[in-house]
């Protein structure tokens, strides 16, 4: 069971451009994307009512969509505008559409109650599209469930592990050994917030401040409910201030594509070295490779699940702590919306700025 009265990403905006037309499974419900010639951003169900051919397998005509198979067009709002051999169309030969929206260089779909769908409940990820930060960004289709995502996400001692030739530290320095504060806030935010001073800097952080010697580092992996992740990194050279730092926002923005897949649109933006467009993309290159490690370890973990069956994780540690409490605020937000179908939650800002103070 999935939330459904909620704004989940369905790509990046620049994916649209021209007379793109995209086909991209969201809640296992297929649904095809794009934009008007007058701007107008359009989100179907991918599939013609006539004999259930993906729409996307057909061709766009001007701001329609074409069946490949007998030409049956629609429209941006799912209305039969043309079927070939009849004078006009059967009133009955429409097709959901969905609210599609882009706010902060992301689309974003609704698909639950359209009536409910309002803008403002988007989430506030600005920093995509911020002019006082630079994105590295990229995608990942990964084959395990959302959870599993968040699981990760919110659990960073793996990076000790997992990471080792990015993000991580070698064992000595390992991650979980550093104190985690975790809180919760209203029903849908957890924060797990962990100082790390005078470590030695794993090899991503030494690249990315062209610095060898030793560092103060903080992580704060954010998890707002179902699937909007942040990492906030800081990082600063032993002796340097720490209002200095170069801060990183990982963006993890997650939507399940199935109940075992999910997509997983990435980018790390940064608040130092803004013009450096080879710091870019060696950091685009280093999170995508970080992210394939990550993909490892999930998809393992999913066709664990599958093949034995049972809750994960089969015996908790302490590092669980914020997957576990992200994991209950996200059931009990699927059962109340499943008692009050018209139940909408009020989005919550990621950063807390008491946490950059130090
Ligand atoms: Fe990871």
């Amino acid at each position: 069971m999935w939330l459904k009265n909620v704004w989940y990403v369905a790509g990046f905006e620049a994916e649209l451009e021209d007379s793109a037309v995209i086909a991209r499974r969201f809640l296992d419900t297929p649904v095809v994307m794009y934009r008007t010639s007058s701007g107008q951003l359009a989100a179907l169900d991918d599939l013609c009512p006539h004999r259930l051919m993906p729409l996307s397998a057909g061709k766009r005509v001007g701001d329609q969509l074409q069946c490949g198979y007998h030409g049956m067009r629609f429209g941006p709002d799912g209305v039969c505008t043309e079927a070939p051999g009849q004078a006009r169309p059967s009133d009955k030969a429409c097709i959901t559409s969905y609210p599609l929206q882009a706010r902060h260089g992301l689309l974003w779909i609704w698909m639950g109650k359209p009536n409910l769908a309002k803008p403002n409940l988007i989430p506030d990820v600005h920093w995509y599209q911020d002019p006082a930060w630079v994105p590295s960004d990229g995608y990942h289709l990964i084959q395990a469930d959302l959870r599993l995502l968040n699981d990760n996400l919110l659990d960073l001692s793996h990076e000790s592990y997992v990471h080792t030739r990015t993000i991580g530290n070698e064992e000595e320095e390992s991650i979980a050994n550093f104190p985690l504060e975790v809180t919760v806030e209203g029903d849908r935010l957890v924060r797990a917030h962990r100082e790390m001073p005078n470590i030695d800097p794993p090899p991503f952080f030494a690249m990315i401040l062209d610095h060898k010697g030793r560092i103060d580092r903080w992580q704060t992996a954010i998890n707002l409910a179902p699937g909007i992740n942040m990492t906030d990194v800081g990082v600063y050279p032993v002796g340097t201030a720490r209002k200095d730092a170069f801060v990183g926002h990982v963006l993890h923005l997650l939507t399940p594509e199935t109940d075992h897949s999910t997509h997983y649109f990435w980018s790390m933006t940064r608040n130092y070295r803004l013009d450096n467009a080879p710091l870019t993309q060696a950091i685009r290159d280093a999170v995508n490779l970080t992210f394939d490690e990550d993909r490892e370890v999930l998809e393992v973990q999913q066709a664990q699940i599958a093949r034995l069956g049972g809750a994960i994780p089969r015996v908790a540690l302490r590092l669980d702590e914020a997957p576990l409490r992200a994991r209950r605020l996200l059931a009990a937000l699927v059962e109340r919306e499943q008692a009050d179908p018209d139940y909408v939650m009020e989005p919550l800002p990621l950063i807390d700025d008491r946490y950059l103070q130090g």
